[in-house]
């Protein structure tokens, strides 16, 4: 892992990954789970898609159904041309259906996203477990009703 200085006043993070690391991909966005790292990435083509994720993320946060959010990150994978843009994140575990967490918690956590606005997009993938809650991971473009 190769880490830029961060750009000061916009707390910032370039990152180039110089080995392979495993991530895991939706259609907008791809989640990489670096082990050293506190928090895991949430990445995005984009800025903008970044930019909105972010933002949405720490409204949820806030209405304490997601994970917290740090700072935003460049991030390069390993032999990758391209950037990617996004931002850190709490790292949650997966969670199935067959949960005890889900039976008690889902229908909960869809009534706060719909308050917030972002139910556009549950299921269980994009749902997780921290700190023995269940939350909602996906604030792409397609969470907004
Ligand atoms: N904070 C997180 N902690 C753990 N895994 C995550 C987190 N955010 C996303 N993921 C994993 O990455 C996958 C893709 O992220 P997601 O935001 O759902 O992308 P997309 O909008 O493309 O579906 C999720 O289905 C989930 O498995
Ligand atoms: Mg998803």
């Amino acid at each position: 892992m190769r880490k830029s200085k961060s750009v000061g006043f916009l707390n910032l993070e370039i990152l180039e990954l110089t080995k392979r690391v495993k991530s895991k991909r939706g259609c907008e966005a791809e989640y990489f789970d670096i082990p050293e790292r506190k928090f895991g990435i949430k990445t995005y083509q984009t800025f903008e898609e970044a930019y909105r994720g972010w933002n949405r993320q720490k409204i949820a946060h806030k209405a304490k159904v997601a994970p917290k959010t740090g700072k935003i990150v460049v991030i390069k994978k390993s032999k990758s041309e391209s950037w990617r843009f996004g931002y850190e994140t709490e790292k949650a575990i997966p969670v199935k259906e067959t949960s005890v967490l889900w039976k008690k918690e889902s229908d909960k956590l869809l009534q706060k996203l719909v308050k917030i606005k972002f139910s556009g997009d549950f299921h269980t993938a994009n749902c997780g477990i921290l700190r023995n809650k269940l939350v909602y991971l996906d604030f792409g473009d397609c969470c907004e009703m």
